[in-house]
């Protein structure tokens, strides 16, 4: 009898089948199979804690030269989480997928999820090629719903990505959700998202389409402070190399 495909009922029909020195290890032998599935999955949510570092460092690193090399940081914040147990058991259950380990490493992307916040738009695609350019880092999925919004307004763009995570023994390449979008994109989408669990919001039909039209609003904004930083930054380029340099040195003793 497959021991791991047993129900609840039919788990208490066999002990019942049993004499009690049987029942008594057959029930002992499925604690420890639960002892083990529990130990498994805080190793796995180890591996997506040291994945979310790896990621962050990288965009750490990013960020800091840019600073140093430019006049701006492109990132504006970085937030990391772990996907909480109940959100995991809950997607695996609405999609029909079993609840174990390689279940969970397979079908689930967003166990790992790193959220980068940019000034400008220009920002979120430099930051997406320059961590994709790294030859450690391998793209799963990508998701532009900047160029193609969702039919709310949602605009961010959705990289799947494997990062690889050294331990003591081994290297695992381990997946994590990389969302980078600017700071007017998650205004909306954090208001957005507040609106998704509501249930009695009067006049939603109003609410939905005012969301829609105040993403569209913004995407302009974000439009036109891009053009905006452009103009101030081509006013800039009349510096001679002597201006850059000392502009250089004078950002050298800045903390990094
Ligand atoms: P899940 O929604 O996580 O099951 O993944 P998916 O396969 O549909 O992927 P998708 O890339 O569309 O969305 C991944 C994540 O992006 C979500 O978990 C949210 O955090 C965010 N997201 C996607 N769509 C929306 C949206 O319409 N509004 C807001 N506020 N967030 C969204
Ligand atoms: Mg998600």
């Amino acid at each position: 009898m497959d021991r791991n495909s047993l129900s609840d009922r039919n788990v208490a029909g066999v002990i019942g089948m049993l004499s009690d020195s049987s029942a008594a290890e057959f029930i002992y032998s499925q604690a420890k199979k639960m002892m083990w599935s529990v130990v498994e999955y805080k190793e796995i949510q180890m591996l997506y804690t040291c994945a979310i570092k790896e990621i962050k460092t990288k965009l750490d690193i990013l960020d800091t030269e840019f600073k140093v090399r430019y006049k701006r940081n492109p990132i504006s914040s970085i937030s990391s989480r772990l996907k909480r147990t109940e959100s995991v058991i809950e997607k695996l259950h609405r999609r029909g997928y079993p609840f174990t380990i390689e279940s969970i490493e397979h079908n689930i992307n967003d166990i790992a999820g790193v959220r980068v916040i940019c000034s400008y738009v220009d920002d979120v695609y430099a930051i997406a090629d320059a961590l994709l350019a790294q030859d450690d880092i391998k793209l799963l999925s990508r998701k532009d719903y900047i160029h193609n919004p969702k039919d709310n307004g949602y605009r961010s763009l959705h990289l799947i990505v494997t990062v690889p995570v050294f331990l003591s023994e081994s290297r695992k390449e381990v997946k994590v959700e990389v969302q980078i979008r600017t700071i007017a994109m998650d205004y909306w989408a954090s208001l957005e998202h507040q609106m998704k669990y509501k249930k009695d919001i009067p006049d939603a039909e109003r609410v939905s389409r005012q969301l829609r039209e105040v993403a569209e609003d913004m995407a302009r904004t974000d439009r036109r402070m891009l053009e905006l930083r452009r103009d101030i930054e081509l006013a800039e380029d009349a510096v001679s190399e002597d201006d850059e340099l000392f502009d250089r040195l004078g950002r050298i003793g800045m903390p990094l």
